[in-house]
């Protein structure tokens, strides 16, 4: 009898933001193997009978590698049970997802992928940021802060040029992110804005520009996760948090 990997996005921070499917299997799970951005409050939705693996990083310590991750999920699934994987956001954005299928298909493994709200529009979006807007954007990419170290190949002289770009991973590598922009042409005025905690209730927004941002994120001591929004489109943003208690968490019904 051959169990089954569900591979569930469980949204940017709220855990009122995962999806109806990603709940349901959830409830319904013998094994959940989650990371360190997913809400407890999510965890704790999975039967009390069910087994729970952490499998992020312990601050300061050894992250879970991806074979021991991979292999909990093979073994659980070859005992018939029914696994969540459960990812921050969407399991395939810069969430090694796309590897834990390859590794899930190679073993022969079934999996369903259940996608998730993404942080890289959600959390703008809970700022009131729209990624696009008729007249201010017609394109966005996202992209990683690691990418300044760990992939030089990344073009920013490419990135410069689209119109909203949204960069995940970006709060302690700042300083480099922002010397690749204005290196590659971006005016030091482009509006920009970093969302600390975004949808959850100590959201925090700091709106600055290019010239300024590094400076002003220090001053305001944003701890992370944080997601960095560049481009015309901050210009709507509300530096009050739309999620936090006086926004859309007071006003939930
Ligand atoms: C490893 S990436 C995973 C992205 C995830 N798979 C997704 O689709 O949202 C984690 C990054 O997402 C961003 N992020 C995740 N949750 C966030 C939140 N609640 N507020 C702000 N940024 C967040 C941060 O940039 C963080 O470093």
């Amino acid at each position: 009898m051959s169990g089954k990997v569900f591979l569930v996005g469980a949204g940017p921070g709220d855990p009122e933001l995962i999806t109806v499917r990603g709940l349901r299997v959830l409830r319904e799970a013998d094994v959940v193997v989650y990371d360190r951005l997913v809400h407890p409050a999510l965890v704790d939705e999975a039967p009390a009978g069910a087994e729970r693996v952490y499998a992020g990083k312990h601050p300061g310590g050894l992250r879970t590698s991806q074979e021991q991750i991979v292999q909990v999920l093979v073994d659980r699934a070859r005992r018939g049970l029914r696994v969540v994987r459960l990812k921050g956001g969407d399991p395939f954005v810069f969430g090694r997802g796309g590897e834990e299928v390859e590794a899930l298909r190679e073993a022969g493994v079934p999996y369903e992928v259940v996608p998730g709200v993404t942080a890289a529009v959600a959390v703008p979006a809970a700022a009131q940021i729209p990624v696009t807007h008729r007249e201010r954007a017609s394109a966005f990419a996202v992209v990683t802060g690691h990418a300044c170290e760990a992939s030089p190949g990344v073009d920013w002289s490419a990135l410069v040029r689209v119109p909203t770009l949204v960069v995940l991973m970006g709060l302690r590598r700042l300083p480099q992110v922002v010397d690749q922009l204005l290196a590659a042409g971006a005016e030091p005025d482009t509006p920009v804005a970093m969302v600390a905690r975004g949808t959850l209730p100590d959201q925090r927004v700091v709106v600055a520009t290019l010239g300024t941002v590094v400076e002003d994120v220090q001053r305001a001591g944003l701890q992370p996760p944080a997601t960095l929004v560049v481009g015309r489109v901050v210009q709507l943003a509300r530096e009050a948090g739309a999620w936090g208690p006086t926004g859309f968490a007071a006003g939930r019904a």
